[in-house]
């Protein structure tokens, strides 16, 4: 990877306050943070420490008090809430803890419903081969109540990342899953990651398991990004280096 290649994603003196008087939460404070291009990373921390609000801010669903947001270089907050949509849909995937898909249709059009927002004709071909990737082959006509929870959120990730993006960000996406679905979660990520070229992978998670899918980990603790680390794909090396942080 080239060094001074723009990042998938980046933060500069971001500033994030909720409610006001004694209600003031401050979040973030003059926060700046970056995620290389085509980078896998997590963030950790302990509840509340703004991890959902960072994807939020990064991702351009809540703006910022001040500061920038860029994604793919292109600077997110200077853009009208129309036109942030639009980029999010072709620059931007989201992976929810709840999945998020939409019940009334298949999961192929799930996955294809972005793209197709968008303008654009979804090239099926290419959506047959994800679906077969992420271990979903012949479900493409199911509905999402006829699928496992880890099965949905498969499909959700197929969604994020069918249309190329430069960044998926992924909050707590194993929340609602057991061992085994989520070891297949990661697994997934990893694959998705080490053929999915350019796409970044920003995911936040509490479980050093997860977490150890991703290349390098930052902890976030009282608005600033306390410290980050290889995770070497070691789940134990991820929970001492966490817990140290945290003491
Ligand atoms: N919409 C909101 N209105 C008011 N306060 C908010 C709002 N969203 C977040 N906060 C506050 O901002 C802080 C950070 O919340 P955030 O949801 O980002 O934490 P988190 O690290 O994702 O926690 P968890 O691990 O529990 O999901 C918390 O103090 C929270 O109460
Ligand atoms: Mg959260």
């Amino acid at each position: 990877m080239e060094r001074n290649e723009t990042p998938a994603a980046e933060a500069a003196g971001l500033c994030k306050a909720f409610g006001s008087g004694s209600s003031r939460t401050e979040v973030f404070k003059d926060f700046s943070f970056s995620l290389p291009r085509g980078a896998f990373e997590a963030v950790m921390g302990a509840s509340g420490s703004g991890k959902s609000t960072l994807l939020h801010l990064l991702s351009g669903f809540v703006s910022a008090d001040s500061g920038t947001v860029r994604v793919g270089g292109q600077d997110v907050t200077a853009m009208s809430d129309a036109a942030a949509t639009r980029f999010r849909r072709r620059h931007v995937g989201m992976v929810f803890q709840s999945y998020n898909l939409v019940e009334t249709i298949n999961v192929a059009d799930n996955v294809a419903l972005p793209v197709r927002l968008d303008r654009r004709k979804p090239d099926m071909q290419r959506l047959a081969a994800l679906l077969d990737k992420l271990g979903l082959a012949g479900k493409e006509r199911r509905l999402p109540h006829e699928l496992s929870g880890g099965e949905r959120q498969r499909v959700a990730i197929a969604r994020a990342l069918f249309a190329g993006p430069d960044v998926v960000f992924a909050d707590e996406p194993t929340g609602n899953l057991d061992a085994g679905a989520t070891r297949k979660i990661c697994d997934m990520l990893r694959l998705m990651h080490e053929d999915g070229g350019r796409t970044a992978i920003l995911l936040v998670t509490h479980d050093p398991v997860v977490a150890a899918a991703a290349d390098r980990v930052h902890v976030l603790r009282d608005g600033v990004v306390a410290e980050s680390f290889d995770t070497r794909h070691d789940p134990v090396l991820v929970a001492s280096r966490y817990m140290e942080t945290e003491k």
